[in-house]
């Protein structure tokens, strides 16, 4: 049996985890039941997200490939199953318990999808209708979105980080005027806007800035606000309403950004992001004892909580995932319409969203890949960008980003030679990070958060012959944040 206790850092400090209590009542459970003690692997996280996807104790079967489809590696672990141990639930959960009775029967579930790669599971369709529907969402919770983020506030807004941006911009503009390269048209980017905080505090900072640089940039500048949520559109629309004349709005997908920016192509002197990569669809990919897996996953309700939500609508627990997919695909006002025997008003429809966003989970599995080349990474790339990742050391479960790897890898192709990407959010840095540190899914409020694969996007990026460079967000001390920075090498 292997036995990874991955926050070892948890094991010191003043209130300590306690590795008794989350690693002996498994072990021992494990021992107690049938499960061939030899093909076992405990795994203990500690899930820092109060509200993720997880129970105290989850079972992930290893699948195996077909006999005969894959080559055979030599000394690989044949492992049958994962158990995975939340060690910051163990001393509030019966861990021994769960584990016993998730050995001896699969539970009762409300199951919502079918088996899946991460990035295609119905959470990123919760995920999508949270941004679109915020306002009812942030309506019934009395709470904005921001409060979720780290810090309580988005990094975006920062004053200090945006004259800093464009500063930069500006000795790099007057350098290009010097021997008239200056374009006429100065085009800046902004992928996933929220409240339209960021863009107005660039906006207002530039102006003054730029009246005090005396070359008049400012009526040259096109700031593009690009964002797939309408509704979030018009609230960054109205934020940055002096700036009008400045700024254009762009309905897209941040995972395919040159289906509508094209035209940028080679124009755009800063794109900025934060705090969108780690809300873009992601599947994980794993090494484990010598194969390679894809973490498959399955949204699903708990039987009890499953019942109390169907009798809080008048339904039973079998019609919810047919209720779910409805919320999903019409969202909560037009749901009513659909269902009104279940939802006489808006109100109805918005607390069981959240009430079923609050009770979803995933289960997980090992799928083994069949070739990290059949593995489509994002349309343009295949797993193979993966390899040296994957085969960097120990075992490693990771995050591939597919949706964060895709945007950034076009959004390089619309940079100006000059121009710059720079993104404020949740980095892994070292690929280590994974081996000690949850890093996601977690629940925001109604988003999902993963961190991002920060050697992956490197890797991506100086493949298309980029500098991608990491350092610790400079303007506010204390956070996680990370901020990278993308320039053509020079
Ligand atoms: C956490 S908010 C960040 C807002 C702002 N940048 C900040 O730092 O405060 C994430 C934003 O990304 C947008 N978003 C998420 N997924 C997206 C996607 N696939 N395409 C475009 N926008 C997306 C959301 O609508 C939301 O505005």
């Amino acid at each position: 049996m292997l036995v990874e206790f991955r926050p070892h850092t948890r094991l010191r400090g003043e209130r300590p985890a306690d590795l008794g209590a989350s690693v002996l009542p498994v072990v021992n459970a494990v021992s107690e039941s049938d499960a061939d003690l030899g093909k076992v692997r405990v795994v203990c996280d500690w899930v820092q997200y109060r509200n993720n996807f997880r129970d105290a104790v989850d079972i992930r079967p290893i699948l195996r490939g077909e006999p005969g489809a894959l080559p055979e590696p030599i000394g690989v672990r044949d492992d049958d199953l994962e158990i995975a141990v939340d060690v910051r639930r163990a001393t509030e959960a019966p861990l021994g318990e769960l584990t016993a009775t998730l050995l001896r029967q699969v539970p009762e579930r409300v199951v919502l999808e079918g088996w899946t790669r991460g990035s295609q599971s119905c959470v990123w369709q919760f995920n999508a209708l949270y941004w679109s529907a915020l306002e009812l969402w942030e309506k019934a919770t009395g709470r904005g979105y921001e409060q979720a983020l780290p810090g309580g506030e988005s990094d975006a807004r920062n004053t200090a980080a945006a004259t800093e941006l464009i500063e930069e911009l500006f000795a790099v503009w007057d350098r290009l005027a010097a021997t008239n390269a200056l374009p006429e048209e100065l085009y800046v980017v902004e992928l996933g806007v929220g409240n339209g905080n960021q863009a107005k505090v660039f906006l207002d900072r530039f102006r003054e800035l730029d009246t005090g640089h005396g070359k008049g940039y400012y009526g040259r500048l096109h700031y593009l606000m690009c964002d797939y949520s309408a509704h979030v559109l018009d609230l960054a629309r109205e934020t940055v309403a002096e700036h009008a004349e400045r700024v254009s709005l762009f309905a897209l997908d941040a995972t395919r950004p040159r289906r509508s920016l094209a035209f940028l192509q080679y124009k755009a002197f800063l794109i900025y992001i934060s705090n969108v990569y780690d809300n873009l669809p992601t599947d994980e990919v794993a090494q484990l004892g010598g194969r390679t897996y894809c973490v498959q996953t399955r949204a699903y309700l708990p039987a009890e909580a499953a019942g109390e939500l169907a009798t809080s609508i008048s339904a039973t627990p079998g019609q919810l995932p047919e209720l779910v997919r409805k919320l999903l695909r019409l969202g909560p006002s037009l749901l009513v319409d659909a269902c009104p025997a279940h939802f006489p008003d808006v109100d109805s429809a918005v607390r069981f969203w959240q009430r079923t966003w609050s009770a979803v989970r995933l289960e997980e599995r090992y799928v083994p890949l069949a070739g990290l080349d059949t593995y489509p990474l994002t349309e343009a790339l295949t797993g193979e960008t993966l390899r040296p990742l994957l085969e960097s050391g120990a075992d490693v479960r990771m995050h591939v980003n597919n949706g964060a790897v895709a945007s950034f890898d076009e959004t390089l192709g619309l940079l100006h030679p000059y121009g710059k990407l720079v993104c404020h959010d949740l980095f892994v840095t070292d690929i280590q990070g994974y081996r000690t540190t949850f890093r996601g899914p977690g629940k925001y409020d109604g988003s999902v958060v993963n961190w991002v694969n920060g050697p992956l996007l490197a890797h991506v990026g100086r493949r298309r012959g980029f500098d991608v460079h990491y350092e610790p967000f400079r303007h506010r001390g204390g956070g996680h944040i990370v901020t990278m920075t993308a320039q053509v090498r020079d």
